[in-house]
């Protein structure tokens, strides 16, 4: 059987910065908390209009052009997001119509901040058994429209931020290269440690107007809780990963983490020793864009020279759900 390589990468964020002393104008925080417990400094926000597919359409566009395709060669769409331009349908049949691609199959998936990988995940399945040549794999978000610009959800709010990542997949003869393996992992009963409570099919009406009042369509987080449990999964997704493949930390040249929290990936990283110049991060200037944030690193890590031919390089994810997830990956 076929592997499955990663042919090309793109990403978009929307021009407009935002900074930690332009939230401080808004709520009661500090560029100084936010830096020292996120190492968060700024992330992008889109301006009226601009929904999640939009920004998929343009990191797609670039993820395509590096493959050296066409946009007639993809052969199927997978989306991930949390912030979908409308309940229903998905975004991904958006992406598909904005692309001008054909009536190919568009599936949007819903894992939030593991999300790429789990469409990594389901792309391999498909190009390794031959059903599709070239998968477009894309991680969009659109926070700054759903989150709480006042005291109240303050924690929340100066993580988020908007952009898109995307890769293009296909078929790889040499069955030393490309995605070695993907584990994926969920553990619903802490669904609400991590979520936005309404709208939502199980109330009658699904939308009212207490919930606008009380904010319950904005996200919710026990921080400390998600901390905790993101350094543990974290860790163990990845030595999965490493295990499966016979591997060691020691063989890692590159980890791509999911950037949530500077903090956990340093200390998964500490703990696993693997030196800080083996870890990418941008969270810095992108702050958390959940589904979005394993491709934009992964794109901008490739553009600074950080991966050759040969590399391992390892993705790994935790998230609301939760979720978490690992891929490993020989360049
Ligand atoms: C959100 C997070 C940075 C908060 O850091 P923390 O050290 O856990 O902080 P706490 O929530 O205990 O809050 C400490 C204090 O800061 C306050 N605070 C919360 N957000 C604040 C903000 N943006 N600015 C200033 N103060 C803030 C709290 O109200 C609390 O005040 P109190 O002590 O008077 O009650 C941290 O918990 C975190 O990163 N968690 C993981 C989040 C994550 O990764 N989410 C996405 C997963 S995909």
């Amino acid at each position: 059987m076929k592997r499955t390589r990663i042919l090309g990468t793109g990403f978009y964020v929307p021009e407009k910065v935002v900074t930690n002393d332009d939230l401080a104008k808004m709520m009661a925080t500090s560029d100084e908390w936010i830096t020292q417990r996120t190492g968060i400094k700024e992330r992008r926000y889109v301006s009226e209009g601009v929904g999640a597919s939009d920004l998929a359409f343009e990191a797609s566009r670039m993820a395509i052009q590096n493959a050296g395709l066409t946009v007639k060669e993809i052969d199927f769409i997978i989306l991930g997001t949390l912030s979908p331009d409308y309940t229903f349908p998905g975004s991904a049949v958006l992406l598909q119509d904005k692309l001008g691609a054909s009536t190919i199959g568009a599936l949007d998936i819903r894992n939030q901040c593991s999300g790429f990988i789990y469409g990594l995940s389901i792309a391999d399945q498909f190009i390794r058994t031959g059903v599709y040549k070239h998968i477009l794999l894309v991680g969009t978000e659109v926070h700054s429209t759903g989150i709480e610009f006042a005291d109240r959800g303050r924690d929340v709010t100066v993580i988020f931020g908007d952009g898109a990542g995307a890769v293009v997949l296909g078929p790889v003869e040499d069955k030393e290269r490309g995605i070695l393996s993907t584990h994926l992992h969920s553990e619903g009963k802490y669904a609400k440690k991590l979520w936005i409570e309404a709208p939502g099919s199980i109330y009658h009406p699904r939308m009212t107007q207490e919930m606008l009042e009380s904010g319950a369509w904005f996200p919710k987080m026990d921080g400390k809780y998600v901390f905790k449990h993101a350094v543990t999964r974290m860790q163990e997704v990845i030595e999965e990963g490493l295990q499966a493949n016979h591997l060691k930390p020691q063989d890692i040249a590159l980890l791509v983490p999911h950037q949530a929290n500077m903090r956990i990936n340093q200390m998964v990283s500490m703990a696993m020793e693997i030196p800080e110049e083996k870890v990418y991060h941008n969270i810095q200037r992108y702050g958390n864009t959940t589904a979005a944030s394993i491709p934009i690193a992964l794109h901008e890590a490739l553009q600074e020279g950080k991966v050759q031919e040969g590399d391992i390089v390892v993705l790994a994810a935790f998230g609301s759900g939760f979720t978490w997830a690992s891929a490993v990956i020989r360049w």
